[in-house]
C-alpha cells in the first residue's frame, strides 16, 4: 500500500488514518475487528423511517444535509468502525440519461431502459461534478462530522455490470435475462455500454477520493448471475477499468460482489485491496483462494439479524473464527441489511464482534 495513503494522509487527522477500519483494510494489526454493515442506514431504523415520511428517497440523497443525517443515524447508534455516504447506486444512471424513479413497493424502475444500440449511443458520459454533485457535497460535509469521532467514510458506486442489469432490465430483476441476452447476442453493443458505464463508475468513485471519501466499495450486486467465462470475457475488463480510474485517486477500494464463489479469483484479479464476500462460502476459504494480497470483508448471513441472539451469536462468532483473527479481516455482511432488521440485534452484534475479538487478540 506503499505510496496509497497519500491522499489520506493530506487529508484525514491521524486518528482516522489509524482507526481500526483503516487498518485492516491495510491489513495491519488491530485492537478488535472492525465492523461497518452494508446498507447500514436505511428503513429498519425508525429515525429513518421518520425522514422518509417528509421526503422521497431521491430527496434524501440529493440534498446533501439530509444526506448526512441519515449517514449519521446508524453512527450515533450503534459504535461502528466505518461511515458509508447515503447515497445509492442508481443516480448515475439518470445523469446518463434514464429516467429513474423509485417506486412505492416496487423498487427502482428506470422508465426508458437501455435495448439497442441506439439507446446505449444516446447515453451520455458527463463529469461527475456535473451530474452528482449532491453527493461530491455530501461527502465533504459528513466528513467534517465524523472527522471528530475518528470515524472513516466510505464513498461507494454501482460496478459496470450491476448498472448495465439496472440499464437494461429496467429496474430489478430476478434472472437478469434480458441484459444477459443482450450480452450474449450483441457484444458490440454491449462492449460499447460496458465502455461507458466503466467511466462513469471509475470517475464517479475517484471524485468521492477527492470530495473526501477515505475508502471507496464498487458493488457488484448481480455479478453472481453470470458464467466465471462470461465474467472474464464481458465484465471482467470494465471492472478493470472502473477499479483502475477510482485508484488514480490513491485511496483503497472495496471490490463487492454476490453469488461470486466460482469466480472469487476473477473478482479480485479485476482489483481492489479488499474483497467483499458473502454467506455462500466460508469466509476461511474464500481468504485461502483469494491469498494474502487482499484484505476480506463478510460474511454473515443478513438473515441472521432477524433470528434470536444465541443463534445470530453463533453465526457471527462463527464468521469470526474462520478469520482466526488474521489482520486484514472486515467484519461485515454477506449483502445489505434487511429492513426487517431489530435495531437491538444490530447493537449486540457489533458490541459482540468488538468484544470477542478485543479479547482474543489481548
Ligand atoms: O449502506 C448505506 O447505508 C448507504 C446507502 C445505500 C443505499 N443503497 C440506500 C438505499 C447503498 C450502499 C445502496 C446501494 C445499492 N442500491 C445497491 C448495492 C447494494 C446491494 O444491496 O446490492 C443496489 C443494488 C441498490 C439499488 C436499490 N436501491 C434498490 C434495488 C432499492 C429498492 C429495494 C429496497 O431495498 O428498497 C433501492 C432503494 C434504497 N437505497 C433504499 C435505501 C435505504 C430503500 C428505499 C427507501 O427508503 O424507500
Amino acid at each position: 500500500m506503499t505510496g496509497e495513503t497519500d491522499l489520506n494522509a493530506r487529508t484525514a487527522p491521524e486518528k482516522v488514518i489509524n482507526s481500526r477500519f483503516l487498518k485492516a483494510v491495510r491489513r495491519e494489526p488491530v485492537d478488535a475487528t472492525p465492523i461497518w454493515l452494508m446498507r447500514q442506514a436505511g428503513r429498519y431504523m425508525a429515525e429513518y423511517r421518520k425522514l422518509r415520511e417528509r421526503y422521497g428517497i431521491l430527496d434524501l440523497i440529493k440534498t446533501p444535509e439530509l444526506a448526512v443525517e441519515v449517514t449519521m443515524q446508524p453512527i450515533r447508534a450503534f459504535d461502528l468502525d466505518a461511515a458509508i455516504i447515503f447515497a445509492d447506486i442508481l443516480p448515475p444512471l439518470e445523469g446518463m440519461g434514464l429516467d429513474l424513479e423509485f417506486v412505492k413497493g416496487e423498487g427502482p424502475v428506470l422508465h426508458n431502459p437501455v435495448r439497442t444500440r441506439a439507446d446505449v449511443e444516446r447515453l451520455v458520459v458527463r463529469p461527475p461534478q456535473e451530474t452528482l454533485r449532491f453527493t461530491l457535497e455530501a461527502i465533504a460535509l459528513a466528513r467534517q462530522e465524523l472527522d471528530p469521532l475518528s470515524i472513516p467514510l466510505i464513498g461507494f458506486s454501482g460496478a459496470p455490470f450491476t448498472l448495465a442489469a439496472y440499464a437494461v432490465e429496467g429496474g430489478s430483476s430476478r434472472s437478469h435475462e434480458t441484459v444477459k441476452a443482450l450480452m450474449m447476442s450483441d457484444p458490440e453493443t454491449w462492449h460499447r455500454l460496458m465502455d461507458k458505464l466503466a467511466t462513469v463508475a471509475g470517475e464517479y468513485l475517484k471524485a468521492q477520493a477527492e470530495a473526501g471519501a477515505l475508502v471507496l466499495q464498487l458493488f457488484d450486486s448481480w455479478v453472481g448471475t453470470l458464467s466465471p467465462a462470461d465474467y472474464r470475457q464481458y465484465v471482467q475488463p470494465y471492472s478493470r477499468r472502473a477499479i483502475e480510474i477510482a485508484k488514480e485517486a490513491g485511496v483503497p477500494l472495496i471490490h463487492f460482489g454476490t453469488g461470486t464463489s466460482g469466480m472469487l479469483e476473477d473478482l479480485r484479479d479485476a482489483g481492489g485491496d479488499v474483497i467483499g464476500v458473502d454467506w455462500s462460502i466460508d469466509l476461511g476459504g474464500a481468504w485461502h483462494r483469494l491469498g494474502d494480497g487482499v484484505a476480506v470483508q463478510g460474511n454473515l448471513d443478513p438473515v441472521a439479524l432477524l433470528a434470536p441472539w444465541d443463534a445470530l451469536k453463533a453465526r457471527a462468532k462463527y464468521v469470526l473464527d474462520q478469520a482466526k483473527g488474521c489482520p486484514g479481516h472486515i467484519f461485515n455482511l454477506g449483502h445489505g441489511i434487511h429492513k426487517a432488521t431489530p435495531p437491538d440485534n444490530v447493537k449486540r452484534l457489533v458490541e459482540f464482534v468488538h468484544e470477542y475479538t478485543g479479547k482474543k487478540q489481548r
